[in-house]
């Protein structure tokens, strides 16, 4: 139920989690975002199985080269395990000449939600993240991120070990106006 949605605890999220197949019909669902011009400005990396060991080693490489504090690079190296599934949203936009990229990178925004949303629907928890390597020059070359591509988030979807509390939300006051 929307009204108590909320996201899952990052360490707290385990297996399992969708199947290829299922995560499949997932992306699917996360693709009906809105998209001025139809111009689909996202895409998304899977990391599933022992790919998740390797982009995690190859996260922990680039901090142990910086010479990083040793638990900063294990948990660099454990960061893409914490679930099943982890998929990377990658902003992508097109010129088009008069499309703002403004309006791509929040339709990509809207994928990443929808994911979460569609995987929750589907009696999946999940996380919408960036952490550091989603600012990083270095990890973007490690990802593949274009020059022009932005990475919207990873979305950690599997099954949740304990729920996750209740947290104070804004309200209505705060944050309505109405246009006198
Ligand atoms: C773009 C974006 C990036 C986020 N990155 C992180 C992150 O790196 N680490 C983190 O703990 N939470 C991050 N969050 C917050 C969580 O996704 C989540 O919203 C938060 O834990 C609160 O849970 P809620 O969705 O139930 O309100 C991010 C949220 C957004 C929208």
């Amino acid at each position: 139920m929307l009204a108590l949605r909320k996201s899952a605890n990052k360490l707290l999220l385990g297996p399992p989690g969708p199947s290829p197949e299922e995560l499949d019909e997932l992306l699917c669902v996360a693709m009906r975002v809105p998209d001025h011009r139809k111009l689909a400005p996202w895409r998304f990396v899977v990391f599933e199985g022992d790919a998740r060991d390797r982009i995690g080693a190859e996260l922990a490489d680039i901090l142990s080269a910086r010479g990083a504090p040793e638990p900063q690079v294990a948990e660099a190296a454990k960061s893409m395990v914490r679930a099943p599934v982890v998929v990377m949203i990658v902003s992508s936009p097109v010129d088009d000449g008069r499309t703002p990229v403004w309006e791509q990178e929040l339709s990509a925004g809207a994928v990443c939600y929808n994911l979460l949303l569609a995987a929750n629907a589907s009696g999946w928890a999940g996380v919408w993240l960036t952490e550091w390597p989603a600012f990083d020059p270095d990890a973007a070359i490690r990802l593949g991120i274009g020059s022009s591509e932005r990475i919207a988030g990873f979305v950690h979807i599997g099954t949740a070990r304990a729920q996750t509390p209740e947290r104070e939300r804004p309200t209505l006051d705060a944050k309505v106006t109405r246009w006198p």
